[in-house]
């Protein structure tokens, strides 16, 4: 949002000064343009540029250059980073609850189905959820993240406005919808949900029940709009056997 720019709204500028640093999701110092091929891969569901082309390297030049002035990590901490989650809601979240209020916040943008709004070749309103979305392995498909950026940034010019149990209960509503596969997964759902629980899908719906009708999250194989395509940066031998942070 904002090119970049905007605070808890994961400004990239913060990504600048911060790696190389450890990264518990794939267990292992990360660089910046290992960080923006993530992006590409999970949240973008889509295929990174290869390190050293020219996208990457302008990509890399322009988060360094949005950081111009920004102290340098761990001096002090850096405002705006990210997009920290509301407070613990006082019921538990709840799916219908988060339907009805997601009808009534989001879908005139977003639609009822999530699948956003799409003209002359581009998102105009990305999608929430469903094919042209971010995957199983993005981080926004972890509920708390999700109610992080929603709170903090959603409906959109409206930040902060919902309150603590209305972003939670969307949060969860979104989190409980199909998105394209993890592209990590392994041909089994509760293999992969296993895999990669320590590290992130503990902290997501992959491989649940849903209580209303019985559908298993991520048990299939549809990788959504960019089809069945393997990112060059996943499924590499270091994502074998993570262990707990
Ligand atoms: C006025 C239109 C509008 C409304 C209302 C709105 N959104 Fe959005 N939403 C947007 C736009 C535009 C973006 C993309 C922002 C960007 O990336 O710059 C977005 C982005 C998102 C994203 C990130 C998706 C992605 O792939 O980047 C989520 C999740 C989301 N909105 C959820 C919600 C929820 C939940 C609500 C209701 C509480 C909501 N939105 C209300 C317009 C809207």
């Amino acid at each position: 949002m904002g090119e970049g720019r905007v605070p808890f709204s994961a400004p990239v500028w913060a990504v600048a000064i911060t790696l190389p640093d450890f990264r518990g999701k794939n267990q292992h110092v990360n660089n910046l343009e290992e960080r923006i091929a993530g992006c590409f891969a999970y949240s973008m569901n889509g295929v990174p540029p290869e390190y050293g082309s020219d996208e990457m390297l302008a990509l890399s030049a322009y988060h360094q250059w949005l950081a111009t002035g920004a102290p340098m990590y761990p001096d002090k901490p850096i405002y705006g980073r990210g997009f920290p989650a509301p407070d613990e809601p006082a019921e538990e979240p709840d799916y219908a609850r988060g339907e009805a209020a997601y009808q009534e916040n989001c879908s005139i943008c977003h639609q009822n189905d999530g699948s956003g709004h799409y003209e002359n070749g581009e998102y105009v309103f990305p999608a929430p959820w469903g094919d042209g979305s971010n995957n199983w392995g993005a981080g926004i498909a972890r509920v708390e993240t999700m109610a992080g950026f929603i709170y903090q940034n959603m409906p959109l010019g409206q930040p902060r406005s919902l309150s603590d149990q209305d972003a939670w209960d969307i949060a969860y509503f979104i989190s409980s919808q199909e998105r394209p596969q993890d592209p990590r997964y392994t041909g089994d759902v509760a293999e992969t949900a296993e895999r990669f629980g320590p590290t992130f899908h503990n902290r997501s719906l992959y491989g649940q029940t849903r209580e209303h009708d019985g559908h298993v999250l991520g048990d299939h194989d549809n990788f959504g709009e960019k089809g069945d395509l393997k990112p060059w940066n996943v499924g590499m031998p270091r994502f074998e056997n993570l262990s707990e942070e």
